[in-house]
């Protein structure tokens, strides 16, 4: 099923510096991203990338032109109403890994499921327990502080953060900018298997090529405007991980689903929300037994 989660409809951004000069920094930009997909978004310095993410993140507000997240039109939205709306639906991943260093890995994992209220705190630890598995970071390391991490390692706690609070989708700037390339490849892996085995739909802002490979869509914007045919579709690579820790990350994915089925059920969620957590649940099952 093709379901369009954001949608952008002649969007333009003008950023007045004075009263003379003005800067278009997006010029008409219309786009549709549906569920699962991993967008990779390029271009030049300068031709609007940040400002379009900022847009998509509602971080930011258009001059003009309309943006529709899942279904909802939020143009018009308050600020109260735009931080539940990305508190709720989007993570965030920025080039500078902006986790808190008073807190530990885990602790930078749970806060935000503790700020928007939909997990008990056991929940919370045991969510940030399982998202850190999942985006492979070692048990050893989940109490160090930020200081104590790597570059890459602290990019893998700031992906498990954006995760924290199961979003629709999640927004990258340049997540490799400050690696290596071997901390980028291990980055890399990760949010590749986000998008293959748990369906999460990615949007990643990119002059890394190697970043645009894994992509299932690749879009360039020049001038504040998209170029050319959006539909390139490219090939997925296949993933380097060992048959354990495809295991260990499944499991991990399952017992995730198991919480945020106990959670929306506490909530009283639509069935409809319930149904689709209940076939994750035994499309996930399925995978480990095909292992
Ligand atoms: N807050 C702002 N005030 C004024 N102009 C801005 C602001 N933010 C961005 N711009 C301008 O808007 C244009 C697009 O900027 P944007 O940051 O979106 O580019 P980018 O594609 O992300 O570039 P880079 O690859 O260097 O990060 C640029 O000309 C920039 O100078
Ligand atoms: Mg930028």
């Amino acid at each position: 099923m093709n379901e369009i989660i954001i949608e952008l409809v002649d969007v333009k951004k003008i950023y007045t510096l004075t009263k003379e000069i003005q800067v278009h920094a997006l010029r008409g930009v219309d786009l549709q991203v549906s569920r699962g997909e991993l967008l990779i978004i390029m271009g030049p310095s300068g031709s609007g990338k940040t400002t379009l993410l900022q847009i998509i993140g509602t971080l930011d507000k258009p001059t003009s032109g309309r943006v529709i997240i899942d279904g909802i039109d939020v143009t018009d939205f308050n600020e109260n109403q735009l931080a539940r709306l990305r508190r709720e639906k989007i993570g965030f991943v920025f080039q500078f890994f902006n986790l808190i260093p008073t807190l530990t890995a885990i602790e930078n994992v749970m806060f935000p499921m503790l700020l928007a209220g939909k997990y008990t705190k056991e929940e919370a630890l045991k969510r940030a327990q399982l998202l850190l598995t999942v985006v492979g970071l070692e048990k050893e390391r989940w109490m160090n502080t930020p200081r104590k991490l790597s570059g890459g390692q602290q990019q893998k706690v700031a992906i498990a953060r954006a995760l924290a609070n199961n979003p629709k989708y999640v927004l990258m700037d340049e997540p490799t900018g400050n690696l290596d390339v071997y901390s980028s490849a291990k980055v890399l892996d990760t949010v590749k298997w986000l998008n293959q085995f748990y369906g999460q739909t990615f949007i990643v802002v990119t002059h890394n090529p190697e970043v645009a490979e894994m992509g299932s869509r690749l879009i360039y914007i020049r001038d504040g405007r998209i170029m050319g045919s959006p539909k390139t579709l490219i090939r997925l690579d296949t993933l380097q991980l060992s048959k354990e820790e495809i295991k260990m990350r499944l499991e991990a994915q399952l017992d995730l689903l198991k919480i945020e089925l106990s959670s929306a059920k506490r909530r009283n969620a639509e069935s409809k929300i319930i149904d689709e957590i209940e076939e994750k649940i035994s499309r996930t099952e399925e995978k480990l037994r095909g292992l």
